[in-house]
């Protein structure tokens, strides 16, 4: 006969379990990320309707007014201190929560912790919150766990995945060597990240699961440092991260098949964006640049793409140009059209260009999309709206597909 186990549910505040040492097999958490959503304040909507209506057959939980507020693991601005002291609190709540399931978990038990965060910040208080405990990252798996017609998701380049870690009760090896430790994270992420584009993880998911995996690795240190003693911060290994990702992204399209299939203007473009990312360069080396990569700068300068300011070019964005100025050859010109109706919330004619001009059914134009993306600091106006867009990649392909197939059954009968 089947044993009929009830749940226990207890309310206690993350950072102070009410359970003893080696207790629990599994714990499961999806602790708030960062900044992102002030959960108690959004609370108090409901909790004042729910104490009305069945607070007295909960009276523990409906105690305070509003919801407590004291023990909120949020990295709040509005409070003393502004937002560095609200990041300090996030980091030390975190640190303690993550501690306290490290002292519940059995030794051999197994943790999953959920998070995500577009900023480089936000990622370096889970860093560092994670590495004063004792849970050491075995794996990270991207999971694509938020709604994509959600108010925040419609208009922004959100998010769409969440990164589940999987951690051991571990003790740390003490300390890491920095180019041993870089060299193992750019192999593994380097394994990881064609995965993770056949399986359709894009736009600015695709770095946050490269963080993911790159944890796995530098995860098991106590410490990373250089040969001349210093300690590694969290911030300067997403750095690396951040290198070896974008590195991946450009070498992938430049030393492929793909490259083939790019014009010298598209190659000179990804270049730019790699090399100097949105800067003004002086003439002569943006004219060096240029004469790699097979483009005439004198001659491509009154074109509308690049733009000479006195004795410096710059090479302009979609948000620099208008819908009327820009042509429909090259795949530049052809991604800079598409981020300007996306931006201008016009889809269908989205498809129209890329059915028209067949970029659509190109793979090389998502890589050469991604490509730029990684390219380019979080918050670039450009990398928004190509990371907007990439949002809607795998739908957009499979309405171009259904498209053509109603094309070619229309053609089998005619
Ligand atoms: C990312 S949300 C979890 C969402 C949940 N997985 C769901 O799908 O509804 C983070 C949650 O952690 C809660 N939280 C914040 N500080 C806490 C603390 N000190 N102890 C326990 N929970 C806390 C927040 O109230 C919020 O509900």
């Amino acid at each position: 006969m089947r044993k009929l186990v009830i749940p226990k549910v207890t309310q206690a505040s993350a950072t102070k379990l009410p359970y003893p040492d080696n207790y629990f097999d599994a714990v499961f958490t999806d602790p708030p990320y960062y900044d992102n959503v002030p959960y108690s304040y959004l609370s108090d909507f409901f909790y004042v309707w729910l104490k009305r209506s069945i607070g007295d057959l909960y009276p523990e939980f409906f105690m305070t007014p509003l919801t407590p507020k004291s023990k909120e693991i949020v990295a709040y601005s509005h409070q003393e201190g502004g937002f560095e002291a609200g990041k300090r609190y996030f980091e030390e709540m975190l640190k303690k929560a993550f501690k306290e399931i490290a002292r519940v978990l059995k030794p051999n038990g197994i943790a999953t912790i959920v998070y995500t965060h577009k900023s480089t910040s936000g990622w370096e208080t889970l860093i560092n919150s994670l590495l004063e405990s004792d849970l050491v990252v075995t794996a990270s798996w991207p999971i694509d766990t938020e709604m994509k017609a959600r108010l925040r998701a419609k208009e922004s380049a959100a998010l769409a995945s969440s990164i589940y870690f999987v951690c051991r009760k571990m003790e740390r090896k003490e300390t890491g060597w920095l180019n041993e430790v870089k060299e193992k994270i750019k192999n593994h992420i380097h394994k990881k990240l064609e995965s993770l584009w056949e399986e359709g993880v894009s736009g600015a998911d695709y770095f946050v699961a490269a963080i993911g995996s790159a944890i796995e690795i530098f995860g098991k240190y106590k410490k990373v440092m250089d040969y001349e003693g210093n300690e590694i911060n969290a911030s300067k290994l997403l750095e690396y991260v951040r290198e070896i990702v974008t590195d991946y992204a450009v070498k992938q399209i430049l030393h492929n098949g793909i490259a083939e299939q790019l014009s010298p203007l598209t190659r000179f473009y990804l270049l730019w964006r790699w090399t100097y990312a949105e800067a003004r360069v002086h003439f002569d080396d943006a004219r060096k640049l240029a004469q790699s990569t097979g483009v005439n700068l004198e001659k491509e300068w009154n074109k509308g793409l690049i733009k000479k300011e006195k004795e410096f070019i710059r090479v302009l964005g979609p948000q620099d140009r208008t819908l009327d100025d820009i042509g429909n050859e090259e795949m530049v010109d052809v991604l800079h059209k598409v981020l300007l109706l996306w931006k201008a919330g016009r889809k269908e004619e989205i498809k129209d260009v890329l059915l028209e001009t067949g970029y659509g059914r190109k793979e090389s134009f998502y890589r050469v999309t991604q490509a730029i993306s990684e390219t380019l600091p979080v918050e670039s106006k450009e990398k928004k709206l190509l990371d907007g867009f990439l949002g809607i990649k795998d739908k957009l392909k499979d309405k171009l597909d259904e498209i053509e197939n109603i094309g070619k059954q229309r053609r089998l009968f005619e």
